[in-house]
This record gives C-alpha cells, sequence and structure tokens, in this order.
C-alpha cells in the first residue's frame, strides 16, 4: 500500500508527484499516457496499470487533469468508483465553485471525503516555499491530508468546510491577476511610446507594490463593511484619473482599449449619483 496516489502526470501533476517523492512519500501514480510515469517510476514511483489498481493503491487520492470533467471521466469508468469507499479524494484539477459542489456530492456519494485543492504555482515551484494553494472541503479530511499539502507548498489557506470556497477565490484571484496583467502591458506601452525603458518600470511597479497591497485591502475592507464615506479617494477621483489615462493614450497613439475600459467604468458610477463616495462604492453598480 502507498501513501498517495497521483492521478494525471502532465506538467503539474509529474510536479505534485516529483515534490512528493522529494518530501519521501511512498506514492503510486497512473497517466493515460503511460510513457509520462517513466522519470518518476525511476525516482521510487509505483506506476498503477489501470485507474482502479491506482486508486486501491492508497488511503488518499490526489487527481490533477485538465479539468472537473475529465476526472469525472476518468473516475466514473466500470470498476473504478467502487474503489473510492472509505478514501479521500484531493481535486487539483481547474474547476468552477459549482462544479466543486457537484464532485464533492458525487464523491460523498461514492463514499469518499473530498478537498478541492487550488494551485497557485508553476510546476517546478511545487514542495518550495514559492508554492501556493487554497483548499476547502470537509476537516477531518484536511487534517489527514495537512503533513502532504505542506509538503507540497509554503502558503496552503485551508478556508473551512465550504467547499466551493477554494475554487470562488481562486477565481476571485486570477481576475485580480489578469487585471494586473492587462495594466502592466497598457503600462509597458505607455512607457514605449514615451522612450523609457519597460524593465524600469517593472522595478518601479515592485517598488510601488504597498501602494496596491493598502489599495486591495482599503476595497475589501470597504466592501465587507458596504460604507463609502471616507477621505481617501473619492469615485470622481478615479474618473479623472481614468480620463487622463485615455487622452493620454489618444494624444500618443497608442491602444485605448484598456483606458477606455476604466473610463466606461467609473462613468457608470458618476452616472449612478456616486461621485462623492470612496471609489471602492463601485461595487453598487456591479451588484446591478
Ligand atoms: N501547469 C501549471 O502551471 C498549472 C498551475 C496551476 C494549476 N494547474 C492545473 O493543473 C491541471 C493540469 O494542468 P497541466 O499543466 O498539468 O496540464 P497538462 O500538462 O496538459 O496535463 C494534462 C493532464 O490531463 C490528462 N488528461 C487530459 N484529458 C484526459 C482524458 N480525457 N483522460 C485521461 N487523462 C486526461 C493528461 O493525460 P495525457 O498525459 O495522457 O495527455 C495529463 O495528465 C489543470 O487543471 C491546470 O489548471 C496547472
Amino acid at each position: 500500500m502507498s501513501e498517495i496516489t497521483v492521478i494525471g502526470l502532465g506538467a503539474m501533476g509529474s510536479g505534485i508527484a516529483r515534490a512528493l517523492l522529494e518530501a519521501g512519500y511512498d506514492i503510486t501514480v497512473w497517466n493515460r499516457t503511460a510513457a509520462k510515469a517513466e522519470p518518476l517510476v525511476q525516482a521510487g514511483a509505483t506506476l498503477a496499470p489501470d485507474p482502479a489498481a491506482a486508486i486501491g493503491a492508497s488511503p488518499i487520492l490526489l487527481v490533477c487533469v485538465d479539468s472537473f470533467a475529465v476526472t469525472r471521466e476518468i473516475l466514473s469508468a466500470a470498476g473504478v468508483a467502487q474503489q473510492l469507499v472509505g478514501r479521500t479524494l484531493l481535486q487539483a484539477s481547474h474547476g468552477t465553485p459549482q462544479e466543486a459542489r457537484e464532485a464533492e456530492r458525487w464523491a460523498q456519494e461514492q463514499g469518499a471525503a473530498f478537498l478541492d485543492v487550488n494551485l497557485w504555482a508553476y510546476p517546478e515551484q511545487m514542495g518550495t516555499p514559492d508554492a501556493r494553494m487554497i483548499v476547502a472541503g470537509a476537516e477531518d479530511a484536511y487534517r489527514r491530508c495537512e503533513a502532504l499539502l505542506d509538503a507540497l507548498a509554503g502558503t496552503v489557506v485551508y478556508y473551512g468546510e465550504q467547499v466551493e470556497a477554494a475554487s470562488a477565490l481562486d477565481q476571485a484571484m486570477t481576475a485580480f491577476y489578469y487585471g494586473a496583467f492587462v495594466s502592466s502591458l497598457h503600462g509597458a506601452r505607455i512607457c514605449e511610446a514615451a522612450g523609457i525603458r519597460t524593465d524600469r518600470l517593472a522595478d518601479m511597479m515592485v517598488q510601488f507594490m504597498p501602494l496596491i497591497s493598502e489599495t486591495v485591502k482599503w476595497v475589501g475592507d470597504r466592501v465587507q463593511a458596504d460604507e463609502y464615506v471616507g477621505s481617501l479617494a473619492t469615485l470622481r477621483t478615479g474618473a479623472i484619473g481614468a480620463e487622463t489615462l485615455l487622452q493620454q493614450a489618444r494624444d500618443s497613439g497608442i491602444d485605448t482599449s484598456f483606458p477606455e475600459f476604466v473610463t466606461a467604468f467609473f462613468q457608470r458610477g458618476l452616472d449612478a449619483g456616486l461621485g462623492d463616495q470612496d471609489a471602492p462604492a463601485m461595487i453598487k453598480v456591479l451588484r446591478g
């Protein structure tokens, strides 16, 4: 009997399996394309011939494939689901909160405990302090897996038993990531147009990051309290800044899609009569 089975040995599944081996875990692995298991077998993993044997080999099962749908396809095959009785299933494939709820229900129907695991790391970072993960699901299952999750990531955020929370937080962080990515690129175009090195811009962005952190905290605190009367920055101030960003893009002939989005966004707040409130009052517009 192994301690943990890893199903799915793509880039991330292989990174997880490697990190578990390096942490001294006895693991069994399975992948649709068996050849991908070869380096792991050489490093000490046991290759199972099929998913049923893989699940039967360990009390804990971690699945890291393309999606929840692929996971269900693998685990629903004839003779496989029966193997799940009494096991703990860790879903490390990407999915939505709704899919996490359905997956938990399905796993429980098969007699298995379920945890949703959302990874914030590149495969080579697994097993290092730089790897981060968000986990949700039954607390007793989490406690059983806590040591191995800690072996995989330096930061493990366990949200609690509300299983859809991990995917919801993952999606919220993804929205934040995309916002930062798109705005970084727009900033790079501003600099290119002005003859400024973009690597210097990047250094400055990193240096100014504490201000961004404060802004993020400000938004979260205000929305949670649902109070928008303060002294930091009004929505009107935000709208004026956005107009300047748009004007600058037009003047220098660079792409205007990002500032147009931001200007239209704040305009909706002004149209709703929220100009004198703190900028996070925009949440009222987003709530519809
Ligand atoms: N890579 C990252 O940086 C990263 C970061 C965070 C989270 N993730 C998440 O990790 C998960 C895996 O990503 P990845 O980067 O490892 O992708 P990947 O390298 O493309 O691997 C995909 C895995 O899914 C398996 N698979 C796909 N369709 C299948 C099917 N119908 N039946 C059986 N197996 C199937 C593949 O098997 P074959 O080898 O046989 O094709 C492979 O093991 C995703 O949900 C992703 O969002 C990845």
